[in-house]
């Protein structure tokens, strides 16, 4: 039996979100539909306002809006006090839409273009540098704006957490970053670069990491070049050790934001103890804070019986991408067969062209039939943000459920979003 968190729930056999039928939902806006809970959102809000509510220096936390760039999402989020960790100049565009605070929106990225990176100034919003390169850039533009911009440096701290390779951005051998043992020179060449104002650290280390060693050791090194920039006469403003804390997709546990607040909170007042400045510590939770929010609900277009036992769904890796990319499970139930028995082993894939189109792999369910909906879980984050129209498949709406009301977030894509911006040339 499939575990369900709190607002998911089981009433005379069907999935419901909060106070609201799985079904009746599909009936309303069609399948696929992403929902998402919004009281599982505000708990996940406070679980870490709260965890954090005891340090003796201030925090902050900027949401990465990666995970889900849903604007209605974002908005919740800013009016709860959230700045923003942006990846792009769209995202910067999103977060300035959502109304987050500028000063609290940390321009990431290890590939900015210069049209991005005059955008960023021209908002006024503090970088994460990645590169000297980059450095350089900034600093031009900034000048010739006349504009100051407050950076951090992205640091490599090369640390290895327990999780895919593929979302471990910590790494010696990551793309991101500068090593850490290196860094004191960038912050050198930083001070002595017209219109930039040094004024953190930054650091990242991955995705999904379910235990807290890892971000100790990170936080650390980021207090160990603290001590160094220090040094050069930097009054250090923020030291953010990024996101990564993981969720529990498989029902098996993971670190909760107290875990995580418990761990990191004396290694910060016990280390900021050796600064002269007083850095506020900023957080980029993304999965942590929107991933257990959000069910993903599709449709049984067919159940066939080969070598495996199939149910084909009309949501595939166009909508739900990590099973294929990463081979990350997802919970799954058939919502109208909640309290049936689970009798049959089936393998749950999606209508694309590609064999990788799978979401779930040889899972126990009640008998699943044409028409029945697939419910499936935590795909709050890194699951609407990753789609796309392969195959000419439109996106699914969203819906936001609070209590027993629902409002639409996201339309679904009509066919004039599968032509897009594409032109025929004349006479074709
Ligand atoms: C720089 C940065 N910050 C924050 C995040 C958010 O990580 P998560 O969603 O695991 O909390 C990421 C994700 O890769 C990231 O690259």
């Amino acid at each position: 039996m499939v575990h369900l968190q709190k607002y998911f729930q089981e009433k005379n056999g069907v999935l419901y979100i909060e106070d609201v039928s799985s079904l009746e939902l599909i009936k309303e806006f069609g399948s696929p539909l992403y929902v998402t809970s919004k009281k599982t959102l505000e708990l996940n809000v406070d679980s870490y306002v709260n965890a954090f509510s005891n340090a003796n220096f201030k925090v902050k936390f900027l949401y990465a809006v990666k995970a889900n760039n849903n604007l209605t999402i974002m908005k919740l989020l800013k009016n709860r006090g959230f700045g923003a960790d942006v990846f792009s100049d769209g995202e910067l565009y999103l977060a300035l839409i959502a109304g987050f605070e500028r000063k609290y929106i940390l321009f990431n990225g290890n590939s900015k273009s210069e049209e991005e990176i005059r955008m960023g100034i021209e908002a006024k919003v503090p970088f994460s540098v990645d590169s000297l390169d980059e450095l350089k850039t900034i600093s031009s533009i900034a000048s010739e704006i006349g504009e100051e911009v407050k950076i951090a440096f992205r640091i490599n701290p090369d640390i290895k957490p327990e999780t895919h390779p593929k979302i471990a951005t910590g790494l010696k051998t990551s793309k991101f970053g500068i090593p850490w043992k290196e860094v004191i020179n960038a912050y050198k060449e930083a001070i002595k670069s017209p219109n930039i104002v040094v004024s953190g650290i930054h650091c990242h280390i991955g995705s999904q990491i379910i235990e807290i060693v890892p971000f100790v050791e990170a936080l650390n090194r980021v207090f160990d070049v603290a001590l160094e920039v220090e040094k050069l006469g930097v009054e250090l403003q923020f030291l953010d050790i990024g996101g990564g804390l993981g969720i529990d997709y498989e029902g098996k546990g993971a670190p909760t934001p107290d875990d995580f607040a418990n761990e990191l909170i004396p290694v910060f007042e016990e280390r900021s103890a050796e600064l002269n400045s007083n850095p506020e510590l900023w957080i980029e939770p993304g999965r942590s804070i929107v991933g257990n929010t959000t069910i993903l609900l599709t449709k049984v277009n067919a159940v066939k019986k080969a070598y495996r036992n199939f149910v084909a769904v009309d949501a595939g890796f166009n909508l739900l991408l990590r099973p294929a990319m990463y081979g990350a499970y997802h919970r799954v139930v058939v919502a109208n067969k909640m309290n049936e028995e689970a009798k049959e082993v089936y393998t749950i894939v999606g209508p694309i062209c590609e064999s990788g189109d799978i979401l779930a792999e040889d899972r126990l369910l009640p008998k699943v039939e044409k028409g029945d909906i697939i419910a499936i879980f935590d795909t709050g984050a890194y699951g609407f943000s990753m789609s796309s129209q392969y195959n000419g498949r439109r996106r699914c709406a969203e819906v936001l459920v609070d209590g027993g009301r629902t409002y639409l977030i996201r339309e679904r894509e009509s066919y004039s979003d599968i032509v897009g911006k594409q032109i025929i040339p004349p006479n074709f």
